[in-house]
């Protein structure tokens, strides 16, 4: 059934610089440098973090340290709402030792990225993640269903329509809070965002969507803006653009955090822009961290501009 996008509700942003951005960065991040990160990251108005994953460290050396992240970040009392990657079910029960609200996974819509990235076909994946739906539900958290490959697969190029459509019928079943149709080397443009929101709309309302663009062809905030006026609400992003795709040479990291809150911040879709905390973030991920920034609004700092209304 279709469902009319819900135009009057606020915009949530999610901010996933730990778990995207560092996961496919080759220098791995030592545990302190990130729970500075963490902290600074939990300053700049963000809806939500996604803070690490519990995956099989031999596949992710870079976020090898959830636990000890988990255990030091929730001895404060941040009001800061989080969530955390899993790949299966015994990535879940690890995450449920932490007062994470959120959990995310993930299913491609192409075979072939399914198989690298998890190591099992879609259809056991989609089992998995079934499983992983119960289990969270149970301890009564949310769940985000990464759709990866939305709009292009590193190896089998442009997604056949038809198989998304079985991956969508298959997700509408399970029960997720969330499906973050994910353009995982940045390939979508514009009109094929609206396509896809027009096919995905039969099976999930737009409040239930939300859409996480790479952008390494520099299309992801236009991307954003047709997302949002066909209704969809909830927008991922990385501070300072940073990671890329393990996958896919030259695919850069997600859109960058600060410029997905300008965008909406110079339309008066949210109420503020923290400047200072954003600056401080970056300088961290440049100086602490050692980590290339690539954004609009780092590129205007750096060649001594100011920020146009912010
Ligand atoms: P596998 O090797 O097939 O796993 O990997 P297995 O079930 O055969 O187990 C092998 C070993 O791994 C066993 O240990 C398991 O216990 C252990 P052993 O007996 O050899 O000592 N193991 C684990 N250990 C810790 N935590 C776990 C876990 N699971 C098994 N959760 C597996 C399968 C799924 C584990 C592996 O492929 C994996 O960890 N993949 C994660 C890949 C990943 O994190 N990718 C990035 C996230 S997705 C993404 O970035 C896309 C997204 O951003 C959206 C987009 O942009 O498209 C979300
Ligand atoms: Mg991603």
């Amino acid at each position: 059934m279709k469902t009319e996008p819900q135009k009057s509700e606020a915009v949530i942003l999610t901010d996933v610089t730990l778990r995207d951005g560092l996961q496919s960065e080759s220098k791995i991040i030592a545990l302190e440098a990130k729970l500075e990160l963490l902290e600074q990251l939990s300053k700049c108005q963000f809806n939500r973090l996604e803070i690490t994953s519990f995956v099989n460290p031999k596949w992710v050396p870079q976020l090898g340290d959830s636990e000890k992240l988990c255990e030091t970040w929730f001895r404060t009392k941040s009001t800061q709402e989080t969530m955390a990657f899993v790949p299966n079910v015994k990535g879940c029960e690890r995450l449920l030792s932490f007062p994470i609200p959120w959990v995310s996974c993930f299913v491609a819509a192409s075979q072939s990225f399914n198989q690298k990235n998890v190591n099992s076909s879609i259809e056991d994946t989609l089992k998995e993640v079934e499983s992983i739906v119960s289990i969270a539900k149970a301890a009564k958290r949310k769940v985000r269903i990464y759709v990866s490959t939305v709009w292009g697969c590193p190896y089998e190029g442009e997604i056949n329509p038809q198989k998304l459509e079985v991956v969508f019928q298959k997700l509408s079943k399970i029960g997720a809070d969330e499906i973050a149709l994910s353009d995982t080397i940045g390939v979508a443009t514009p009109t094929a965002v609206r396509t896809v929101l027009n096919q995905s709309s039969k099976y999930f309302p737009f409040s239930k969507v939300a859409l996480h663009f790479h952008n390494t062809y520099g299309f992801a905030l236009a991307n954003i803006q047709a997302g949002f006026e066909a209704g969809v609400r909830s927008f991922d992003g990385s501070l300072g653009g940073v990671g890329g795709c393990p996958y896919a040479k030259g695919a850069t990291g997600n859109v960058a955090s600060e410029d997905l809150m300008n965008l909406f911040y110079r339309q008066k879709r949210i109420p503020a822009f923290p400047k200072n905390e954003i600056e401080k973030g970056l300088q961290l991920l440049r100086d602490r961290l050692g980590l290339p920034v690539e954004s609009a609004l780092s590129k205007i700092q750096e060649r001594g501009g100011a920020w146009y209304g912010l």
